[in-house]
């Protein structure tokens, strides 16, 4: 046995506390579990041939050892339990709240509009979005895909619908208006050639959706350039590996109250309500991703 008894008390109280640590986060790691083996066994050893001083020096080396594959898997444990609390399991998503009142952004989008598209449409998408993604679990666990053609086409109009709407709310601001600034502005000006240029662009292609529909500014982290697609529904002609920065809906239900068939006013009267701080800050985080450009 190791002398040093305020070292080997250290050391033993120490590995308590990892071996808790492990049973609490359900560690399974052959290397983690070898040294705190070999240390135990190290300073319990009655008869032993090396020194005390080799010994003490081989457990000081092997909790070194020790201590550094449990900061790696400190770091991991802790991504994945930010990642696990922070996904959504199938079937549970929920209508994320306005982040301003119902009537906050008149005149330029009644009350009454604000409430029904936000409670009842949005509602409607997040509830269908939900009903799929169990049906499409249903469908795994049965093996049974007779379904999953109708399913998926349910998940891609209401999980774009759900996204879509979440990014739309805080598009928007009762302070809103004016231009973007900083790196959007610049890279507005040099792909669209002004910002005019641009909002003509998106305006008309919103105000010319066949049927119902979005506008939407994106990023494309591949050709590292931003775009206006012009999507039908809610998934209907978008581009894939883009990154929506900025959407207007342009279904009867988010203008027809007001505007009744007056698309075009709706969408020249909606560019009062822009969030530029929101599309600016959504354009910041797009922007660190960047792939081989093809
Ligand atoms: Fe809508």
């Amino acid at each position: 046995m190791i002398q040093n008894e305020d070292f080997v008390r250290e050391v033993k109280r120490w590995l308590e506390e990892v071996k808790g640590w492990i049973e609490r986060n359900n560690i399974s790691d052959e290397n983690i579990e070898h040294y705190v083996t070999f240390i135990l066994a190290e300073m319990d050893h009655e008869n032993e041939r090396d020194s005390q001083e080799d010994r003490a020096g081989m457990i000081q080396n092997a909790v070194w050892q020790l201590d550094e594959l449990l900061q790696t898997k400190w770091h991991t444990v802790r991504s994945e339990s930010i990642r696990q609390q922070n996904a959504v399991p199938a079937g549970k998503h929920v209508l994320p709240p306005l982040p301003y009142s119902y009537d906050a952004l008149e005149p330029f989008i009644s009350q009454r509009i604000m409430r029904l598209h936000h409670t009842k449409h949005h509602q409607s998408y997040v509830d269908g979005l939900n009903k799929a993604e169990k049906k499409l679990e249903e469908a795994r666990r049965s093996n049974n895909f007779e379904l999953v053609k109708h399913w998926e086409r349910e998940l891609a109009f209401h999980g774009s619908g759900h996204y879509l709407h979440t990014i739309f709310w805080n598009n928007m601001t009762p302070r809103g208006g004016g231009r973007p600034s900083g790196e959007l502005a610049r890279d507005i000006d040099a792909y669209f050639g002004s910002f005019a240029a641009f909002q003509k662009h998106f305006s008309e292609a919103a105000k010319q959706v066949e049927g119902v529909g979005w506008a939407i500014l994106v990023w494309s982290p591949r050709s590292r350039h931003l775009e206006i697609l012009q999507s039908e529904r809610h998934m209907i002609l978008t581009q894939w590996d883009t990154i929506p920065l900025l959407v207007l809906d342009v279904w009867e239900h988010a203008y027809y109250l007001q505007y009744e068939n007056r698309k075009a006013e709706y969408v020249d009267a909606w560019w009062n309500v822009v969030n530029w701080r929101d599309v600016e800050k959504r354009y910041e985080e797009a922007k660190k991703i960047a792939w081989k450009p093809y």
